[in-house]
């Protein structure tokens, strides 16, 4: 990727630095955002004046410096930074305020085009991106409700014409002036300058604003529908690749985990992190589908890695937590309500066999060695211990 040139940069300052940048981007950019408001306000002193310039002209060396970075010729995916779309967007960012200037706009215009900065937030906000394919994949009920939408505008406007040029020559003296009336009322906005006077008039009025809240409602239905629908399928597809990514599952038959992707929710967790605590009591079992846990139990801990999974005592038998887990590493566990456990191996109980045999082989003190994903861990430290 093009834009990792600068974040490899970044990088070299330190992981924390990274969060920091982007931070100092967003202040950057809303800086320049307020001085070119400041700089349209008629009347500022000169020294305020002065300062919106000089805060306007270092936004600008920021974003063009950035551009130059991200842009230098070393390398041929550098060199092809200017062709892609976020590219374009460093470039529209930096290039159109000193051409105007350059030709002549005035200053106070010329800075006007510092709104283009907003679109370097564009990459940065995935919701663009989610809102780009729902309208993709809603294209055809969308256009339904837009072609609904031009059928009543038009409906509503000539018959407004047809019933009120007469009286009001000044409103509604004309097809588009109709027009102005028929989108203002149909869209809610209403100004209320003008307003039909016959009576059949105000029924054509009356039901116009009748379809204007139902055709908003159903754009709203269906932008609505297409997002929750766009989030399950992702959320899916997500699911799928940690499911078939835990061994332990990836035997089960595709119905089976097109089931249980429906059932699993994901939890990404950072080191240290404690996932369950001896005593209390559980609700649900979890699947490692990467990196390690740590299951606090005497004589010696014992760790868990990817593939593997714990919480099942808990499940089977509703007794609480036997032993604290902890993770070691980053991790991401997928987790099985106790609901979802039973309706699910009341279909497949080939899981609940090996649930149940893994359980049994743990409670009777086992070879953990043996078991794919688990080791006995290394003794930790007293001041080290969370056993409360
Ligand atoms: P539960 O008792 O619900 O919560 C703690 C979990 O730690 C427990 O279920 C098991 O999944 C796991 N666990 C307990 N004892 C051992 C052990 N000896 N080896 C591996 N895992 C264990």
């Amino acid at each position: 990727m093009p834009q990792d040139r600068l974040d490899e940069l970044i990088a070299l300052l330190g992981p924390s630095r990274r969060g920091a940048y982007r931070i100092a981007q967003y202040a950057i950019l809303a800086a320049g955002l307020a001085a070119m408001a400041v700089m349209t306000v008629p009347g500022v002193s000169p020294t305020v004046g002065t300062w919106t310039t000089v805060v306007l002209w270092c936004c600008l060396g920021f974003f063009a410096g950035e551009l130059l970075v991200k842009s230098w010729p070393s390398d041929k995916s550098a060199r092809n930074y200017l062709f892609t779309g976020a590219g374009f967007i460093d470039l529209l960012a930096v290039l159109p305020i000193p051409l105007a200037l350059l030709i002549g706009v005035p200053k106070e215009t010329a800075w006007l085009l510092a709104s283009l900065w907003l679109l370097k937030l564009a990459p940065a906000v995935p919701g663009l991106a989610l809102l780009g394919r729902v309208i993709e994949q809603e294209a055809r009920p969308l256009a339904s409700v837009f072609v609904l939408f031009l059928f009543v505008l038009m409906f509503a406007a000539v018959a407004l014409f047809v019933l009120e040029h007469a009286g009001q020559p000044a409103h509604f003296g004309s097809l588009p002036q109709s027009l102005w009336w028929a989108v203002t009322t149909l869209t809610t906005t209403g100004y209320g300058d003008a307003v039909p006077e016959t009576y059949l008039g105000r029924v054509v009025a009356a039901m116009v604003m009748i379809c204007g809240l139902g055709v908003f409602g159903l754009l709203t239905g269906i932008l609505a529908t297409g997002f929750a629908s766009e989030h399950r399928r992702r959320d899916f597809v997500r699911n799928w690749d940690l499911v078939t990514s835990v061994p332990f599952l990836s035997n089960l038959d595709a119905p089976a985990i097109i089931e249980l992707t429906h059932m699993l929710r994901r939890l990404d967790l950072a080191e240290r992190t404690v996932v369950v605590r001896r005593g209390r009591s559980g609700d649900c079992m979890y699947f490692i589908a990467s990196g390690e846990v740590e299951v606090r139990v005497e004589p010696q801990p014992v760790r868990l890695g990817a593939g593997s999974f714990f919480g099942e005592f808990a499940l089977l038998d509703g007794s609480p937590r036997t032993a604290t887990v902890m993770t070691t590493m980053p991790s991401t566990l997928l987790i099985l309500q106790v609901a979802d456990f039973r309706a699910f191996t009341a279909h497949h109980p080939e899981l609940a066999r090996a649930v149940e045999k893994e359980a049994a082989r743990r409670r009777g003190a086992p070879d953990y060695e043996s078991h794919a994903g688990m080791q006995p861990a290394p003794q930790l430290l007293d001041d080290e211990r969370d056993d409360d």
